[in-house]
Order: structure tokens, then sequence, then C-alpha cells
């Protein structure tokens, strides 16, 4: 089996498909100078398919399309009609920000897409205008519905939280979740990218998340799916579903990450911290074969040694401390989470 310097096998490939977002989130967006990538360096379907088969050939089992937002790929259900049909993956899913998905869920559904994971941070017009600064509440809310209503499930929403922006929305988030049948998992804000402004107090912890809903809800932990998720997940004591709290800043789960990337330019990534990607994209331009692209894979994956958060968590606790700036690293953007 292939795996890295700490045994971490391969096992979740996150594939951004644009680095176009109709959104401009305040904690994702680059910096001005962000160039974005030219049209004719990304991938064609017939590339990601090709380059999805090779990494299930290593052992990918779960694939997930991300952007930029990924919806804004002309036909992507194309793409996931391509992806469904691997033999391998157990697993496809979506991660976006649900504005285009009121028109393209139905062909979403019937091209075999199984489940939606959908970023909402806000219920309130106006608060949701500052964070997106592009984009309109209300389809987005309409996106979620119609994917409930073609029956993806489950559906997770997810929430990233910024102390004095949306804290205050938790339980309201937590009761909307509730009451319409979809998941929710609070989002600790992380320093991605090089331009989002990052310090430690403007993020919400996940001590202090379960502390303000165990206050409203009785709820005990799950713990996390397959012992390595992202999320830790809790279930409310009443039967009204779960939820869950990714905590990449306070609780890393470095050491269980089986995830690589791959950015819309054929970049192969192995950290959602890297301040590099690896290019595929040349070589299998350059008619390098499913060996011989393997091989770069095997050999990348081999020496790979990331531990990112592990060492913020490290370095906040230490005497020098942690800052964000001085750490360069791959846009938000062009990585999709
Ligand atoms: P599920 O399989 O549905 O649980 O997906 P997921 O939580 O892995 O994916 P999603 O795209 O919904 O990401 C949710 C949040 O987790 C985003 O903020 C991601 O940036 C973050 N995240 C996902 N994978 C990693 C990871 O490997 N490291 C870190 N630090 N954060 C991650
Ligand atoms: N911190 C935490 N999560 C983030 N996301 C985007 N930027 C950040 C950040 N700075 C989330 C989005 C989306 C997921 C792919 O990553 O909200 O749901
Ligand atoms: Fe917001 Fe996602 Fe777009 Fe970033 S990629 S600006 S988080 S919608
Ligand atoms: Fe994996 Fe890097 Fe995230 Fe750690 S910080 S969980 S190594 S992607």
């Amino acid at each position: 089996m292939l795996v890295d310097t700490f045994q971490r096998p391969l096992k979740d490939l996150r594939i951004s498909v644009t680095d176009r977002c109709n959104f401009r989130c305040t904690y994702c967006m680059p910096f001005d100078e962000y160039v974005w990538i030219a049209k004719h360096e990304i991938l064609s379907f017939e590339e990601i398919e090709r380059l999805a088969r090779v990494f299930i050939g290593l052992g990918v089992e779960r694939i997930r399309l991300t952007g930029g937002e990924p919806l804004l790929r002309k036909d992507l259900h194309r793409l996931v009609e391509r992806l469904a049909a691997l033999e391998g993956l157990q697993d496809l899913c979506l991660t976006t920000n649900g504005a285009l998905l009121a028109e393209q869920a139905p062909l979403l559904k019937a091209a075999g897409l199984k489940r939606i994971n959908l970023s909402l941070d806000t219920l309130d017009p106006e608060k949701f205008k500052r964070i997106v600064k592009r984009g309109d509440l209300a389809k987005v809310l309409e996106g979620l519905f119609a994917a409930r209503d073609q029956g993806f499930h489950p559906i997770k929403i997810n929430a990233v939280l910024e102390r004095g922006v949306n804290d205050d929305e938790i339980i309201s988030l937590v009761e909307f979740s509730r009451s319409h049948g979809f998941g929710i998992r609070f989002i600790e804000y992380m320093d991605v990218g090089n331009s989002n402004n990052w310090k430690s107090d403007k993020m919400v912890s996940k001590e202090e998340i379960l502390e303000r809903i165990r206050a409203a809800f009785p709820m005990t932990e799950v713990g996390r799916e397959q012992g390595r998720a992202p999320a830790v997940d809790y279930r409310f004591a009443d039967g009204g579903g779960d939820f869950g709290v990714i905590a990449s800043v306070t609780e890393p789960f470095c050491g269980g990450c089986s995830r690589a990337r791959l950015t819309a330019d054929g970049k192969f990534v192995t950290c959602l911290f890297s301040e590099v990607g690896h290019d595929l994209k040349t070589p299998m331009r350059a008619g390098a074969s499913d060996r011989e692209l393997r091989d770069r894979v095997v050999s990348i994956w081999n020496r790979r040694s990331d531990r990112y958060s592990e060492s913020r968590l490290e370095a906040l606790h230490s005497q020098q401390g942690y800052r964000a700036e001085d750490h360069k690293k791959i846009e938000m953007i062009s990585l999709g989470g």
C-alpha cells in the first residue's frame, strides 16, 4: 500500500475544477495580485478522469469536487457522470457555495452525485452580503432546498465562524439545520492562503462552540467518521440529528490525514497549507504513460511529511508564538479547502 513518511495512506482526493468564484468571502479571498489560472492551463474532463483513475489505482476511495466554486465549471455534471462510473470509487461528493445549485441540482443528481456540502455562514441577508461580498442569500437557500428536493443525502452545511461576525448565530444555525434535516459543521477559522489576515483571536474554538450548543441542546459525542475525518460528530440527545465541529486549529487531525488535492491546472498538493504543488499536467500533456504518472505520484507521496496544523498548534503554544504571515501558502481558492 502507498504510504507517506508517517505511514498515512492516500485515500481522499479533493479535485478543484476551477479557481473562479462568484463570491469573495472575506476569509478566503486572495490578494488583488492573484493571477487566475489561464483557460488553456485548466485540465479537461478527460484529463481529470485519467488522473482520477491513476489515483484510484493507488488506493484513493473518495473524490470531492471543489473550486473556487465548482458549479461555475461548464457542464460539471458531465464530469460527475464520468467519475461516478469509475470502478473502485466509494464516495463522490461536491462542496459548493450553493448560488448555482438550484439550476444544477437535477442534472447533478441524474449524473450520479450522491451528497453535497454547502457553505452557509449566516442566515442574515445583510451579514451574508458583508461576508461573501457578492451573491444573494436567497439564491443559496433556494439551492439548498432544491438539493434536498432532489434527494441528495446527507446535505451538510459548512459554517466558518469568525468572532464578532457570525458567532452570535451558532444556535440559530443549529435550529435551522435541525428543523430542515440538514447536517451542520462549525469550522474553526483557519489561516488559509496569504491574505485573510488571520489572528488566533478571530477564531472561535471548538470548546467554545460546544459550550454554547450544549447550553441549548444536550448532546453526546459520536467521534470522527472512520476515526480520521476532519469533523468530530455529535448527536443531539432528543433525536434531532447530528452536527460536527472541524477544529483544524485547536485539535489538528494531521495524524490520520489521507487527503491530497489536485488543482484545476493539474498540480498535486499534499497539504492544504502547502507552499507549492507538483505539476502532473505538463508530463501528462507531454505524453507520459499512466505508469509514469503513477510513479510520479508515488514518489511524491512516499516523501510526504506534512503536519502543518499540528506544528501551528505547537507554535501557538510556544514562546515565539505563531504568525500566519510568516508562512507562504497556495491560495484556498485554487485548492477548494
Ligand atoms: P466530509 O467527507 O463530508 O466530512 O467532507 P470534508 O469535511 O472533508 O469536506 P469539506 O469540503 O466540506 O470541508 C470542510 C472544512 O474542512 C473546510 O473548511 C476544509 O478546508 C476543512 N478541511 C478538509 N480537509 C482538511 C484537511 O485535510 N486539513 C485541514 N486543515 N482542513 C481540512
Ligand atoms: N477557514 C476555515 N474554512 C474555510 N473555508 C474557506 N475559507 C476558510 C477558512 N479561512 C471553507 C469554506 C468551504 C470549505 C471548502 O472551506 O467555507 O465550506
Ligand atoms: Fe467563498 Fe468558497 Fe468562493 Fe472562497 S471559494 S470565496 S470560500 S465561496
Ligand atoms: Fe492534512 Fe495538512 Fe490538513 Fe494536516 S494541515 S490535516 S496534513 S491537509
